[in-house]
């Protein structure tokens, strides 16, 4: 099966061990590698075929003295096949490979990386493998399931460090004391695509684990301080997740490198975690609370794969989701156990559960488990249905089985597959043993059907039952063809009881009969913990929408209940007026999370309706009003004694009234940006609201005061939020220097979407434009590795709500490279058509319910 498909190896050689030299050469960027591979043959052959991808071999032999005949390259499946003069018998064989390659600039594979010291340039390497560029390193077995043994030397300048997966043991310097040669002992069994090596000049600061191994997080000179709080999260956090899953981390330390360019957010190499310098860097002094999170998130979601990807590995890239999905829920839960007034599992629904509802409401989505089989594929899959949808469903499934019987499972899974790899299925079968509940039966469902059901509800209040039918949601408001059906563990909340009632639906249609009394009222998927939307009847709505305005419902289910009405709307199942009046309900909401959403639906009408209209400035004046109390209430600086999340909600509320046009707010915001850039103090909790309302109404003046702001940032989190700033300029003639900016070389690669992305409404069309006329600029910058940064680039135009942008979008994408990113234009263009389709259904009804509200006012 595997062997049919000219980009997976035959499994007639097993590698189990590897020896690899690598020599890097900062001078032309390239390197010198040799390796010795020890091989398992399984039938006689006289052709070993691996992967290498832009690698010159230089000498093949199998057991020293059986040299090639022939070395073939195939570029497109990026394999390498050596022909050998005598055939290789079965058993175990050794091969030497001498090789070339480039260090390269694209960011994976084994890549340079630039820093300053003293004001002077220095370049260092690092490796970003996953998923498949170990092959641009070295000649390997490239896949997953094929775990071996590592010995990993590397030469290099004296004055660096060089870190790799497992501790150095020896470093023997070379006899012309120019360079030395660091040996790391060997590795446990593990997959290619989480070897790294990092080689820079560094610095560090340590701790250790309980039992007594060092955790050292380490980054370019003069940065080491801003490594504290990273390494608080991860001692934390290892001792959180070894008990949780009673498998203590499996190697004997941990390095975490901030590196100045990285191509996502980090990565977790066993044993030597990557970031970007954003994800890991703390400066005391001037970080936000927003960055601090974001620091714990992405150590904790790493840390979280030193066990879901590293012990045990998906066995192909099919399941990729039993690595991300279970890091992206693992990880919030070892934040949350360190920071528990966070309030992190309010602001995962927004963060995981609607992205994750959001991505599956399309018809170009894809099921979790899907058939991926060349990188291209591979790279498509690290998405919102992978990490988001995957995180989501084990949250469900944990309430569904119960806090220890999960745990358990878990145990169980770790305990049989260590070191190994396994599937979906095998991780079902762990939960079922320990649970003794038929988790392959309900989860199946979940991850092999692509989307989730919307159920609608209908109360019967005379005969007390609750009517149930589910069907598939999809944003178009198509019908479901091929009558996906799920089985949902419902929970039902009253206003009445405390208890939640619950019902495991398994049909299309169901009838449950409530013991109790007609309720005030009755909300479905209480703690959003199920995969699924409600609609509502249009009684069991008001009777909800009452229940908000009281502040009766939890929190979660607020947010829930407005995020189904404004999908519903789009998907025309309510009308866009009905989660609007719904809306009203929020008036006195007072929970950021909350407040969030609100915006949300805030954001999502205001499109609906023409910029340049008498409508649009009524509902501007109706947005204003519905942020005033809350700025009002939180004002602009620090109330002592406030809640975590007010911090955030403070910078929410100055953001909306300055976007929704409160002059007040904007002045406010010149007048707070011009004493801070005179030396004055500026909140780096409201710095980013600051500095985006100042960009966005700002001319040459402010831009140059930006400029400055970014070449003397000393922090890598205040030189992005200078970026976005700079992106964000409305004036036409300063947004088009910016994206030049963007584009030339004082902005570092991984940087330059920042300011591409942070465009907003009214220049959007004009990036657009840049976008297009670059694209053979961005495609020889990222490469075909760069699909992230491709994709984000996809995905600009989304947005768009016209037939002509359509049409525009659509012409772009068939005439250009957009290759191996396939879905991610059609989902585009899925999103766009759904925007004109919702448009042209609701712009009249908004403006007439705006005309309503503004008459009954006067
Ligand atoms: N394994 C990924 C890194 C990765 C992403 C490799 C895409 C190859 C392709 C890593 O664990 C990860 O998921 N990082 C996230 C951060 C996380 C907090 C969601 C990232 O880079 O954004
Ligand atoms: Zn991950």
């Amino acid at each position: 099966m595997a062997s049919k498909n000219p980009w997976r190896l035959s499994r007639n050689v097993i590698p189990s061990r590897y020896f690899i030299s690598l020599t890097p050469d900062f001078d032309d960027f390239t390197f010198r590698g040799l390796s010795y591979i020890k091989v398992n043959i399984e039938e006689a052959t006289s052709i070993i075929t691996l992967h290498a991808a832009e690698l010159d071999i230089t000498n093949a032999e199998a057991n020293l003295g059986n040299k090639t005949k022939n070395i073939t390259y195939n570029k497109k499946h990026q394999t390498v096949s050596l022909e050998f003069i005598d055939q290789l018998r079965p058993g175990t064989r050794w091969l030497t490979l001498g090789f070339k390659g480039k260090l390269n600039d694209k960011m994976h594979g084994f890549y340079r990386t630039s820093y300053m010291v003293n004001g002077e340039k220095r370049w260092g390497a690092a490796t970003q493998f996953e998923a498949t560029d170990a092959r641009r390193a070295f000649p390997c077995f490239d896949e997953p399931d094929m775990k071996a043994i590592f010995t990993i030397q590397i030469i290099a300048p004296l004055h660096m460090t060089v870190l790799s997966n497992m501790p150095a043991y020896s470093i023997p310097v070379s006899p012309n004391k120019i360079n030395k040669t660091v040996v790391f002992e060997d590795t446990v069994p593990m997959s290619t695509y989480l070897v790294a090596f990092v080689v820079a000049e560094l610095e560090y600061i340590e701790g250790f684990t309980r039992d007594n191994k060092p955790v050292r997080v380490w980054a370019t000179p003069g940065k080491k301080e801003m490594c504290r709080f990273a390494l608080e999260v991860a001692l934390h956090s290892i001792k959180y997740f070894e008990k949780w899953f009673g498998v203590p981390y499996a190697l004997p330390k941990l390095d975490m490198v901030a590196l100045p360019d990285f191509a996502s957010g980090a990565m977790e190499n066993w044993g030597l975690i990557t970031y970007r310098e954003t994800a890991l860097l703390i400066d005391a002094k001037n970080s936000s609370a927003a960055m601090r999170q974001r620091v714990a998130e992405v150590v904790d979601h790493e840390l979280a794969h030193q066990w879901f990807g590293n012990l045990v590995t998906m066995r192909w890239w099919t399941h990729l989701w039993l690595n991300e999905g279970f890091a992206s829920y693992a990880g919030p839960k070892a934040v949350d156990a360190q920071f528990p007034n966070w309030d992190v599992w309010t602001q995962y629904i927004t963060e995981d559960y609607f992205p994750a509802l959001g991505a599956d409401s399309l018809n170009n989505t894809h099921a979790i488990e899907v058939s991926v089989k060349n990188p291209d594929e591979i790279r498509e899959i690290f998405d919102a249905i992978t990490y988001s949808k995957g995180s989501v469903i084990n949250r469900m499934l944990e309430y569904y089985l119960g806090i220890e019987a999960y745990s358990r499972g878990l145990s169980l899974y770790f305990d049989k597959y260590k070191f190994g790899n396994a599937t979906t299925d095998d991780l079902w079968q762990a939960l079922e043993e320990a649970s003794g509940k038929p988790v392959s039966e309900l989860m199946a469902r979940y991850t092999r059907q692509k989307g989730y059901p919307v159920v609608t509800a209908y109360l019967d209040d005379e005969k007390n039952e609750l009517r149930l039918e589910q069907k598939r949601f999809i944003f178009d408001g198509s019908k479901d063809t091929k009558h996906s059906l799920w089985h949902i563990p419902l929970l039902m909340q009253t206003g009445e009881n405390e208890n939640t009632l619950s019902y495991y639906m398994r049909d299309r249609k169901a009838v449950v009969q409530l013991n109790s009394r007609a309720c005030s009222w009755l909300k479905i998927n209480p703690g959003q913990s199920g995969f699924y939307r409600v609609a509502y009847s249009p009684e069991m709505i008001s009777r909800l929408a009452i229940a908000v305005s009281e502040g009766a419902l939890p929190t979660i289910d607020r947010i829930g209940l407005l995020n189904d009405a404004f999908a519903l709307a789009r998907a025309d199942f309510i009308k866009t007026r009905s989660a609007l009046e719904l809306l009203e309900a929020y008036k006195s909401e007072d929970n950021y999370n909350v407040w969030r959403e609100i915006e949300h639906g805030l954001n999502l009408s205001g499109k609906l309706i023409s910029a340049d209209t008498c409508s649009y400035l009524q509902f501007k004046s109706f947005a204003r009003d519905f942020f005033k109390p809350t700025a009002e209430r939180l004002g602009w600086d620090k109330i002592p004694g406030e809640s975590f999340t007010d911090i955030f909600l403070r910078s929410l509320a100055i953001t909306n009234m300055g976007n929704w046009g409160d002059q007040d707010t904007i002045d406010e915001a010149r007048r707070h940006f011009s004493s801070y850039v005179n030396g004055g103090e500026l909140d780096p909790d409201i710095r980013n609201a600051v500095f985006l309302l100042v960009a966005k109404h700002g001319g040459n003046e402010e831009f140059e005061k930006f400029i400055k702001l970014y070449e003397n940032a000393t922090s890598p989190e205040e030189s992005v939020r200078t970026l976005r700033a700079l992106g964000s300029f409305n004036d036409t003639v300063i947004h088009a220097r910016a994206l030049d900016i963007a584009l030339s070389e004082k902005v570092r690669p991984q940087d330059k979407l920042r300011m591409v992305w942070y465009s907003n409404k009214k220049t959007h069309t004009l990036t657009w434009e840049f976008v297009k006329n670059n694209w053979d600029v961005f495609l020889k910058l990222y490469g075909h590795g760069g699909l992230g940064f491709m994709n984000g680039l996809i995905a600009l135009p989304a947005g768009f709500s016209t037939q002509e942008q359509l049409e525009d979008v659509e012409r772009f994408f068939a005439t250009h490279d957009v290759s191996g990113a396939d879905r991610a234009v059609k989902q585009c263009l899925e999103k766009i058509r759904s925007n004109i389709a919702w448009r042209e259904r609701s712009c009249n009804e908004v403006i007439e319910w705006l005309e309503e509200k503004f008459s009954y006012r006067t």
